[in-house]
């Protein structure tokens, strides 16, 4: 298992701590490990102690989750996003073949391309990184259709938490509330000294102007490294991120959910909680062998399905078509007119309208992965292989803007007997 290290994709070259032994949380096991394992095992096996979950949705389709949204039995919704609901947006995702990021950093002559952000690569070699910064800087912060459909659902007192692997703040120039905002890999938004001794704060503003003069950003009080806020592979995820999860319906809009422990978010709702999956292709579908155990990656398609629902085709689009189902498209369609045409009038202000915090200023809003380095914290990872490849294995590219179709032949009769 070499989910817990950024080495996952390549083998662990000799010498390399094996971060995973003492974090599970890259695993199914999670941190009980063998005990819910039998847990699991004896609730599937013989029918004992298992939480034997109710399907809430009447049909495992997109207009079934808008029938649920608009019931009055979905009152907290959490989202769980990734990279691509940026991606119309100008900016890149990781993984897409061919345009994703991972597969165009040739020129900056990695010894894998993960490397970029891996902790102790970036305090040998922070040029790379600083390099890709400067090239992928947004011209523009101006968020998309899905980032307004969360607003949205903000707005109308639905939305309880957004969980984002982003760090592109996006999320923030829609207007989320940073307390109902858990930017899960930091954020680009505050950066930070990286002496333990110093820990001095700087804005973005402070950091762009680094970025395009091709400095390597150091700190004034003690000429330390200055990284922004993300969250590298190796560091911790804010402690926020491991709070439990209330809610009633899971939206996953644009990832992979490849990079642990953000993608076993997806099993830390109650187990009868309906999960939504608005992405190009299907992520998060556990192993056959995990999911005869009772582990729980998404099961869209099998005879046990109850809870999973696929729309396929861009994030955009999807939260468009929920929007028309539950009588929101107008004012969706309104309300990213009005915010993309103030982001115009600003002149694109490359800070996103933000307003930034003085220099120096403590972090405050839980964004600082270093301020969380608190029990809780677990090392983001890089997964196991399969995954990914599978799902994608698993598309069927004849289906991609399916919407309700995707699911039709889904029969929720027969759903209703799995778990
Ligand atoms: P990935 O690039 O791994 O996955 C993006 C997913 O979104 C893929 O499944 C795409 O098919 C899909 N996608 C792309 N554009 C889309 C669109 N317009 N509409 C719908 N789906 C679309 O990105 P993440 O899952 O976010 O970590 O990656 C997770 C983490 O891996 C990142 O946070 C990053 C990276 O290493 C860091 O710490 C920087």
């Amino acid at each position: 298992d070499t989910s817990g290290t950024p080495w996952g994709h390549f083998g662990d070259p000799p010498g390399t701590p094996r971060e995973s032994f003492g974090d599970t949380s890259g695993t199914p096991w999670g941190r009980s490990g063998g005990l819910e394992l039998l847990r699991a095992l004896l609730s599937r096996t013989l029918g004992l102690g298992g939480d034997r979950a109710e399907p809430v949705l009447d049909e495992l389709s997109l207009a079934g989750v808008g029938r649920f949204i608009k019931s009055d039995r979905c009152k907290n919704i959490v989202c769980m996003v990734g990279a691509g609901i940026s991606t119309s947006a100008g900016i890149p995702d990781f993984r897409s073949p061919g345009t994703g990021l991972y597969s165009n950093l040739q020129s900056y002559n990695l010894p894998y391309p993960e490397a970029i952000f891996e902790i102790g690569f970036f305090k040998k070699h922070p040029e790379p990184f600083f390099a890709l910064a400067r090239e992928l800087y947004p011209g523009q912060f101006k968020p998309t259709v899905c980032h307004y459909f969360m607003r949205l659902l903000q707005d109308k007192g639905l939305l309880l938490r957004c969980y984002t692997q982003n760090i592109d703040t996006l999320e923030r120039v829609a207007g989320l509330d940073p307390e109902l905002l858990v930017e899960a890999h930091g954020t680009f938004f505050t950066s930070h000294c990286l002496r333990a001794s110093c820990r001095q704060s700087y804005s973005l503003a402070w950091m762009r102007e680094r970025i395009f003069s091709s400095l390597v950003p150091k700190c004034e009080k003690c000429q330390g490294l200055v990284k922004p806020d993300i969250v590298f592979f190796g560091e911790n995820l804010p402690s926020r991120f491991f709070a439990l999860l209330e809610s009633t319906l899971l939206i996953i809009m644009g990832t992979s959910l490849q990079v642990q422990p953000f993608a076993s978010l997806i099993s830390r709702v109650p187990t009868n909680t309906p999960r939504l999956l608005i992405n190009k292709e299907k992520t998060g579908q556990s192993d056959p062998l995990m999911s005869l155990m009772g582990f729980g990656g998404m099961d869209f398609d099998s005879d046990k399905a109850y809870r999973d629902v696929a729309w396929l085709g861009d994030c955009d689009s999807g939260c468009l078509a929920l929007a028309e189902l539950l009588g929101w498209k107008e004012e969706l369609e309104e309300l990213v007119q009005r915010e993309h045409a103030a982001i115009d009038a600003k002149g694109g202000d490359r800070d996103g309208g933000i307003p930034q915090k003085p220099q120096g200023d403590e972090d405050k809003d839980g964004g600082s992965p270093k301020k969380s380095l608190g029990d809780e914290g677990k090392a983001q990872s890089e997964p196991k292989k399969g995954l990914g490849s599978k799902a994608k294995a698993e598309k069927d590219p004849k289906k991609p803007q399916g919407g309700d179709k995707d699911k039709a032949e889904n029969d929720p009769e027969k759903s209703r007997g799995g778990q």
